[in-house]
């Protein structure tokens, strides 16, 4: 059944957001300048987004273009981090305390783990670029040809082998996708 989409329902849940794309740096290292991307729950740097676009919403022109990235805004009122989507209800990223791994909702719910960390999450303004920070250190994991990023909580057991890198962020004006699978 197809579900009923109204075009209120296309605008954003974070209407007055800054979106941000997301850059890693860490000089002379292999996660020197790589996108943070957003794709099977998790958040990794390089690769590509998985973005996904429902036929009834594309049909309607609801669905932002994807080339394949990723981008985020701070509700600096909750100092919680979303996907930039579009999909009502938007897309919530947070940390499994287990692991440290970053990971986010699926569209239409807000499960996550128990005990997960949600909020601590700011944007530091400054120049042309910014910085994301988090209340955890944020490392890079390789794993294969990307690198999944993990906050480091008390108690998580994170991999072995992992690189801090600094979250520097460049302002954008519209959500990258209507949401990410
Ligand atoms: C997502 O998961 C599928 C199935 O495990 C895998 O083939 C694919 O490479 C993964 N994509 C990314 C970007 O991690
Ligand atoms: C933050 O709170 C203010 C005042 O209640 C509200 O106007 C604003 O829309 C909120 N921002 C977000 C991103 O929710
Ligand atoms: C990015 O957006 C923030 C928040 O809207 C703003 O304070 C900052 O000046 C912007 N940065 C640039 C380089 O435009
Ligand atoms: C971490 O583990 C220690 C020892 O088991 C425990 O005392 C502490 O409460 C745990 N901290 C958190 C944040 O779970």
């Amino acid at each position: 059944m197809k579900s009923a989409i109204s075009f209120a329902a296309l605008s954003s849940s974070l209407a007055s957001a800054q979106y941000f794309g997301v850059t890693s740096a860490r000089s002379g290292s292999a996660i020197q300048y790589l996108p943070m991307n957003a794709g099977n729950e998790t958040i990794y740097l390089g690769g590509q987004a998985l973005a996904y676009c429902p036929t009834n919403v594309g049909e309607l022109g609801g669905c932002p273009e994807n080339h394949g990235q990723t981008n985020f805004a701070v509700n600096s009122n909750a100092s919680t981090l979303e996907l930039g989507t579009a999909v009502p209800g938007g897309q919530q990223v947070y940390a499994d305390p287990q692991t440290g791994a970053l990971k986010y909702t699926i569209p239409h719910s807000a499960a996550m783990s128990e005990g997960a960390a949600v909020v601590g999450w700011s944007v530091e303004y400054g120049g042309t670029l910014g910085r994301l920070r988090f209340a955890f250190e944020l490392l890079a994991c390789q794993d294969g040809n990307i690198w999944p990023v993990y906050a480091v909580i008390p108690n998580a057991t994170l991999p072995d082998g992992c690189l801090s890198f600094d979250a520097l962020t460049v302002n954008q004006t519209e959500p990258a996708a209507w949401e990410f699978e």
